[in-house]
């Protein structure tokens, strides 16, 4: 088949090397013409396990091509995905400023039949709004031109994003009519090879779904989060009372990790912005609002351990941050909780030592060249001469440090887990004053906050 992808960012790039990589021809169109000047090189802009390899060979084979020319994208493809971002607007609601300007583009472009899919993280009623302006740019051109619109949300998870797409739980299909539906079901025919993975349904659920499920999934952290602060308080120890509550199948042992809050480009806006529809509809949505509110809280968490361990005065203090992504195997650092923790530090006077495998670069574009921010070669450098050591993000490198050493290059040995990765009796035998995420004082903790 013959597609055509807008937008060549997380989702628009691994869905285009994807689609052809499963024997499609492939045009990935974005207005940023540097990204596609490197991708063109050969040089893929984001860190995705996979995706370097899948996007050489198939641009090698001839399947896969970049451009900025919106014109040859729509002539190419009888699909045309919009996988552009969807930011949160001034009041939270996603802005569809992105998605609808591809709309007008494909509008102004298309002779033929096109179908235009919505793949990006659209509120319910979105294509509807798409098909308007498609409608109305190819009338403005007083031409007919036959078009379909369909919604295909993304589910993939940045760091697994290639595996998720090639062999994905569910592919759900938006569709108002048989002709939509087909096309999509002959195009993800190669993903259901074991069993029938596409689910058909109208194009409002479809929309609705990728809200539900994001919003499903971060209450479940945030409902975690907040155990771990009573447990902190009550002095129980929630590493134990997770392992016990996920042997309940009807609970189950996925993202029920408390943490330092998650982060990442689509959670809290996605939360956000359903909040935000609902509002708008006249609902107030208690369960999703507080999700947001009680992640936000739980962004300061590692922050109020350290404030704690100091006595409130982190004036000066050097604090070693081992990982800045918002999660392993990424370089994304939107949202991140590492964000908060560095702002906050910042403004109590304190410096900050980091090191990350992948989101170095990208912090250094987001912060710049600060008197403050040290980005280190490794973990060990970073933690040299630190006043407090914070695990932000889980890599697995971080995962099984000499805590004897560690201590020794450190200034003073602080350790605070903001994932729980940590044995707390077994770092604390090399010296640490250890703070977990909900953890016991009898498990060898110090976390009763002040
Ligand atoms: N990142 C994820 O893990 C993920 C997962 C599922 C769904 N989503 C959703 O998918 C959408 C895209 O997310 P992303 O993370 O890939 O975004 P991104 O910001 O990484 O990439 C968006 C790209 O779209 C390009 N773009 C903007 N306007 C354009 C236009 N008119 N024509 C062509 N290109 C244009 C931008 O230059 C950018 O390269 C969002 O709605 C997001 O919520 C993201």
């Amino acid at each position: 088949m013959r597609i055509t992808i807008f937008g060549t960012g997380y989702v628009g790039l691994v869905t285009g090397a994807c689609l052809a990589h499963s024997g499609n021809h492939v045009v990935c169109v974005d207005i940023d013409e540097d990204k596609i000047a490197r991708l063109t090189r050969g040089e893929i802009p984001i860190y995705e396990p996979g995706l370097e390899q899948i996007v050489h060979e198939n641009v090698a084979s001839g399947r896969l091509r970049f451009t900025t020319d919106a014109a040859d994208a729509v002539a190419h493809g009888t699909l045309q995905f919009i996988a552009v971002g969807t930011p949160p607007d001034e009041d939270g609601s996603a802005d569809l400023k992105y998605v609808l300007k591809v709309a007008q583009t494909i509008g102004e472009h298309m002779n033929d039949y096109r179908l235009v899919i919505t793949k990006s993280t659209v509120p319910v009623g979105t294509s509807d709004k798409v098909r308007a302006q498609l409608a109305s740019a190819v009338a403005a051109r007083g031409v007919e031109v036959e078009f379909d619109v369909a919604s295909n949300p993304e589910f993939l998870k940045e760091g697994a994003a290639i595996d998720d797409f090639m062999k994905p739980d569910r592919v759900v299909v938006g569709v108002d009519n048989e002709r939509a539906a087909e096309h999509l079901r002959a195009l993800y025919a190669p993903f259901n090879r074991q069993h029938d993975r596409t689910i058909v349904m109208d194009i409002r659920s479809a929309e609705l779904t990728k809200y539900a499920a994001n919003v499903m999934l971060a209450t479940k952290i945030s409902l975690m989060n907040e155990l771990s602060q009573v447990a902190d308080r009550v002095d129980a120890d929630i590493e134990q009372v997770r392992r016990a509550i996920g042997a309940d199948h009807r609970i189950g042992y996925h993202f029920i990790y408390p943490g330092c809050g998650f982060g990442g480009s689509c959670f809290p806006k996605d939360v956000r912005a359903l909040g935000q529809t609902a509002a708008e509809l006249g609902y107030e949505a208690e369960i999703i609002n507080s999700v947001e509110r009680v992640n936000n809280r739980q962004k300061s968490v590692l922050f109020d351990k350290l404030r704690y361990h100091f006595g409130g005065d982190l004036t000066g203090k050097t604090i070693a941050l081992w990982g800045l992504a918002f999660k392993p195997n990424t370089d994304d650092m939107r949202e991140a909780p590492a964000c908060t923790l560095m702002e906050s530090l910042w403004a109590a006077g304190a410096r900050v030592r980091a090191y990350d495998p992948e989101a170095m670069g990208e912090t250094r574009r987001i912060y710049g060249e600060r008197d403050d921010l040290t980005l280190c070669t490794d973990g060990e450098t970073a933690a040299t001469g630190a006043d407090a050591l914070v695990l932000v993000t889980e890599w697995h490198i971080f995962r099984t440090p000499d805590f004897d050493a560690l201590a020794g290059l450190m200034n003073t040995p602080v350790l605070v887990d903001g994932r729980n990765i940590y044995k707390p009796s077994y770092v604390a035998q090399a010296g640490f004053a250890y703070y977990g995420i909900g953890r016991s004082a009898a498990s060898g903790a110090r976390t009763t906050l002040g």
